[in-house]
């Protein structure tokens, strides 16, 4: 057999997009995503991608089903006995908090001492709980938790947050956060070395996408009395290029800079006389 790397993602919700999109950015061709498709090859990359619910995949993952996966930090924390955290992804951002209806008065973390909180997320919120001496009912269910406080079920319930609407819309306010999550890779303890070296290939890629989307090739116009000056404001990944310009006296000046700099760098720079500036996104970051 030849060897490939299967890749879980998740089927439908928050990180699947993302997932897929991760994956066609590192250049691997998994021919679109018709719906309800559960198994796709990638023609240009030793790959398969599974597409499964994402609560299952640090367990498929630790069965050896697939090899590595791309999950909430929450899922992989919460199910997964045998697989470890191999790359942080930075993306699908959000937190495991506890939320109460929003009538309800609140202090503190003792409000839930001996209540009942309804999650998906047990262990997380026992370890949250037991290391701040809490003790409450944790009601472990699988979905729509937060209609758990409105059907009498619980007085709370502790569940992901992204953008809030969810709890909004069930008549809930957030109250303490738990666990702050993002979305990771995961791969099993004892992936055999061929698929080891498949996954380092993958991480190389990933690397490179994510580095190039959080930075910009940047090029402007000075005049040469003003490069000293200008070369101190550009970070750039070594130093600047400088090339002269037609115009006698001016030079050219290319640099990369990180998009959280970025406004600051612009105004910098036109205050030191740049001119002309244009600022390009870069397809790939190596190094
Ligand atoms: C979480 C959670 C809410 C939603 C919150 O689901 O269960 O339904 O996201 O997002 P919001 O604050 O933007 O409204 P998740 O993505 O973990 O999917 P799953 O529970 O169906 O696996
Ligand atoms: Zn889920």
């Amino acid at each position: 057999m030849t060897n490939k790397i299967r890749i879980a993602v998740q089927k439908s919700g928050r990180l699947s997009e993302a997932s897929l999109a991760l994956i066609k950015e590192c250049g691997i061709d998994f021919g679109g995503t018709g719906t309800g498709r559960l198994k796709a090859e990638a023609s240009n990359f030793p790959a398969e991608i599974l597409f499964l619910r994402d609560d299952d995949i640090p367990g498929y993952v630790a069965d050896g089903v697939a090899d590595i996966g791309i999950v909430g930090e929450n899922v992989a924390i919460e199910k997964s006995p045998n697989t470890n955290i191999v790359y942080r992804l930075g993306f699908s951002k959000c937190r495991l908090s506890l939320a109460i209806p929003k009538g309800e008065i609140y202090t503190n973390l003792t409000d839930f001492e001996g209540k009942d909180i309804a999650t998906s997320y047990p262990k997380l919120l026992q370890n949250y709980l037991k290391e701040n001496n809490v003790s409450a009912k944790i009601h472990e269910i699988s979905g729509s938790v937060e209609i758990a406080p409105s059907i009498g079920l619980a007085y709370g319930i502790c569940d992901i947050v992204s953008s809030g609407s969810t709890l909004l819309s069930n008549g809930l306010k957030e109250v303490e956060v738990v666990f702050r999550s993002e979305a990771v890779m995961i791969s099993a303890d004892n992936l055999p070395a061929e698929k080891q070296k498949i996954l380092e290939k993958l991480l190389f890629r990933i690397r490179a996408v994510q580095s190039a989307q959080k930075n910009k090739y940047i090029l402007l116009n000075a005049p040469n009395s003003q490069i000293d000056e200008i070369v101190q404001i550009l970070p750039g990944i070594k130093s600047p290029t400088i090339l002269p310009l037609a115009v006698d006296g001016w030079s050219s000046l290319h640099s990369v800079i990180n998009e959280d700099d970025f406004w600051d760098i612009i105004e910098n720079l036109k205050n030191a006389g740049a001119e002309g500036i244009l600022v390009i996104p870069i397809e790939k970051m190596i190094g």
